[in-house]
């Protein structure tokens, strides 16, 4: 394993230069990293309408990561402290072993909405019908995408009774292979919505739309944190504190924000569909009752086994990937061959954080780490120059007083005294 102990009290520019010698980075891409990444105005006005310009993100390394045995570098684009740190906290603590993981095909669910009709029964059996014919449409519609060993991979309907009327919807399964998959689908779902329409006999085709619950493209992870490094008492105070996000759905809430501080920053930093992610982890999280992605228990010797199986539709092609040099360059750092892989490495940040989460908030309370790391933040928005900060947020951890007056107060008596 590359020894990356401490990583994060090295200069930046020793930061720099060690992980563009661990992911071979070239001259123009520690280039990119140094200017921050900033997005040429060419680059954002084809991104987004109406531009005028950018929001940069910090960009931090989750580190001590070992999944299915393979070690990685986790690239994270957030402007929250602590949650990089509290995410290599949380891997660094099951090592050696660290995480087992998998994920399931990358297969996406589009639907396509009929309404208006008389017979919403009926109206499904006569599509379902045509099976052979719509399976021929659609890999006729979906060639490239096949070519790659993608495409379609059935069809299946549900009728719903809504104040507005039976509807009928039709669930389209594509294989999007290494891309999120929302062009894929949308693109193919107009295309064969016209044969949807036919083969009803009746009603109007409504809304022709991938679904971001995404059932079918699961990623899930393990990790075992035993008892003798975190203490027993760590074990049975995330076991309380699960036990709680299982009971009261408003700890659910901030319990899964913790889970996917670590995941939509991960999708960020590789220039991904964040809000997709989202929306399909709560989506899922709500299926039974909103409840803990995460669940934990204590094997056999007493130490604590957590899990989390979630939605993941993260790609390594496509979308903005391919206009955001900053992205291409995470992917480089992370090392992940697919998307499925990348989905992995995903739902083991996500436990990471959870359980990092769970044992700071039991064990020594979450505002000593988070806010010791708010402290340097703070020093700088007093004014202080980032030798300076160093000194202020010291203090400012010395006293446990996080405010910023009292922040300009210690950069008033440090400058008064320097000169
Ligand atoms: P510590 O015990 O002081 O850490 O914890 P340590 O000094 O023993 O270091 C252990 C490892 O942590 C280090 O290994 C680093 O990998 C990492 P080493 O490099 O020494 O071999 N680490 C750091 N990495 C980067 N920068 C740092 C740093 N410090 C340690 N400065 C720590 C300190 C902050 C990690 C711990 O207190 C922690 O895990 N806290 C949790 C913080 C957290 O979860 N923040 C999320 C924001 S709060 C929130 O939004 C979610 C929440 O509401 C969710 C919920 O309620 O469930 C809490």
């Amino acid at each position: 394993m590359v020894e990356f102990s401490g990583f994060y009290k090295l200069p930046m520019e020793e930061r720099i230069r060690r992980i563009a010698e661990h992911a071979r980075l070239s001259d123009s891409e520690v280039s990119l990293l140094r200017g921050s990444g900033a997005l040429s105005l060419e680059s954002v006005d084809r991104m987004v309408e109406n531009a005028v310009g950018a929001v940069h993100l910090p960009l931090g390394l989750g580190l001590n990561f070992i999944i299915n045995g393979k070690e990685y570098v986790v690239p994270m684009a957030l402007e929250e402290p602590s949650v990089v740190a509290a995410a290599s906290h949380g891997a660094k603590l099951c090592l050696p072993e660290g995480f087992t993981a998998s994920a399931d095909e990358p297969i996406m669910t589009g639907q396509i909405q009929l309404v208006g009709l008389k017979d919403a029964r009926g109206a499904i059996s006569s599509v379902l019908a045509h099976r052979d014919e719509l399976e021929k449409t659609a890999k006729k519609l979906l060639q490239s995408m096949e070519s790659r060993g993608g495409g379609f991979r059935g069809i299946s309907a549900k009728q719903f009774r809504t104040p507005r009327g039976a509807m009928a919807v039709f669930y389209f399964d594509v294989d999007v292979r290494d891309s999120m998959g929302a062009n894929t689908l949308n693109t193919f779902l107009e295309g064969i919505a016209p044969r949807v329409q036919e083969y009803a006999g009746e009603g109007k085709v409504r809304l022709r739309i991938l679904s971001n619950l995404a059932t079918k493209r699961m990623a899930r992870a393990k990790a075992v944190w035993k008892k003798e490094v975190i203490g027993p008492e760590a074990v049975e105070a995330v076991l309380d504190a699960y036990e709680l996000a299982c009971a009261d759905v408003y700890r659910a809430a901030t319990h899964n924000k913790g889970i996917m501080n670590g995941i939509d920053a991960l999708a960020l930093a590789t220039g991904n569909d964040w809000r997709a992610v989202e929306a399909g982890a709560h989506a899922y999280a709500s299926l039974k009752g909103y409840t803990s992605l995460t669940r934990y228990g204590k094997d056999s010797s007493g130490s604590l086994v957590g899990e989390i199986e979630l939605p993941m539709a993260l790609a390594t092609v496509g979308g903005s990937i391919g206009s955001n040099p900053i992205a291409k360059i995470s992917l480089k750092i992370l090392n992940a061959a697919s998307a499925r892989e990348l989905s992995m490495v995903a739902a083991c940040v996500g436990l990471a954080n959870n359980f990092a989460a769970l044992r700071a908030l039991c064990v020594e309370g979450i505002q000593k780490g988070h806010m010791e790391l708010q402290a340097r933040n703070l020093a700088m928005l007093a004014g202080a120059s980032p030798t300076e900060a160093d000194e202020v947020a010291l203090q400012l951890t010395k006293e446990g007083a996080y405010k910023l007056g009292r922040a300009k107060e210690i950069l008033k008596t440090i400058r008064s005294k320097k000169n």
